[in-house]
């Protein structure tokens, strides 16, 4: 795995990332969540699709599967998880191509892809981390090409504030030594994602979905690069 201080694994510790898969099953609604996802991706025939911070890669196969003609990628900065995504991938019979990146140094020229994706993977990141990969996907994105992020939104119920108010109470005891990662999930506690994609030269950068989940809610946010945006 790339060395970086600020690396967090898909459910945190390294030892739990085998227990990722029925965790996200029992506390979000997965299938409708990924499902909706990939419709809001509007993928056609031909075009090539990168997924940022895939994990174990259920929504990189299901695009996949859903649409055979289009060429599906996918990334993480995990090699564990990669090797689950490698396994379901296969069992799967899709031909999904993943490769170790991490969101912030993507392994492809400018303008490669029609259409970028990243779900649950921006709260990992700290403020000027997101920053950074934001920029990154817009690269890698052809002109007119878009970006879908699905991330945790703030709750506007109850249950959903005692989450937060246990979040933050975990996040500074795990990461009591760094600020940055303390208030990662600022951002998305204050449904800032789509300023987040605006400040890193997304248009028309704005929530366009949003799903409640047994913890937090879960905003669809859309971004696309300029039509004008200059040819790699
Ligand atoms: C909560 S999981 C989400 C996985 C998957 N996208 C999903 O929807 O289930 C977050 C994933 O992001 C990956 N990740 C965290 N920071 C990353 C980074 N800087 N670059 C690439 N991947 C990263 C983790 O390894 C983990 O697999």
């Amino acid at each position: 795995m790339h060395t970086h201080a600020r690396y967090i694994h898909a459910l945190g510790p390294a030892v739990l990332t085998r227990f990722y898969d029925p965790a996200v099953r029992l506390l979000i609604r997965e299938e409708v969540f990924r499902s909706q996802l990939v419709s809001h991706m509007q993928l056609a025939p031909g075009q090539r699709v990168l997924d940022v911070g895939c994990g174990t890669g259920t929504l990189a196969v299901l695009a996949q599967q859903r649409h055979p003609g289009v060429e599906v990628h996918a990334v993480d900065g995990d090699d564990k998880v990669l090797a689950i995504a490698r396994e379901k991938a296969a069992r799967a019979g899709a031909g999904v191509r993943f490769e170790r990146a991490m969101a912030w140094e993507l392994p492809y020229p400018d303008g490669t892809f029609d259409r970028v994706v990243s779900s649950l993977m921006f709260h990992h990141l700290a403020a000027d981390d997101k920053r950074r990969a934001a920029e990154e996907i817009l690269r890698v994105l052809r002109p007119g090409g878009a970006l879908l992020l699905a991330d945790f939104g703030s709750p506007r119920e109850a249950p959903g504030r005692v989450v937060v108010r246990a979040l933050r109470w975990f996040e500074r005891l795990a990461h009591r030594r760094d600020d940055d990662l303390v208030h990662r999930f600022d951002d998305n506690l204050a449904d800032r994602l789509p300023a987040v994609l605006s400040g890193a030269g997304f248009s028309g950068a704005a929530e366009i979905d949003r799903i409640s989940t047994a913890i937090l809610p879960i905003a669809m946010v859309r971004g696309h690069k300029r039509d004008d945006a200059p040819e790699a």
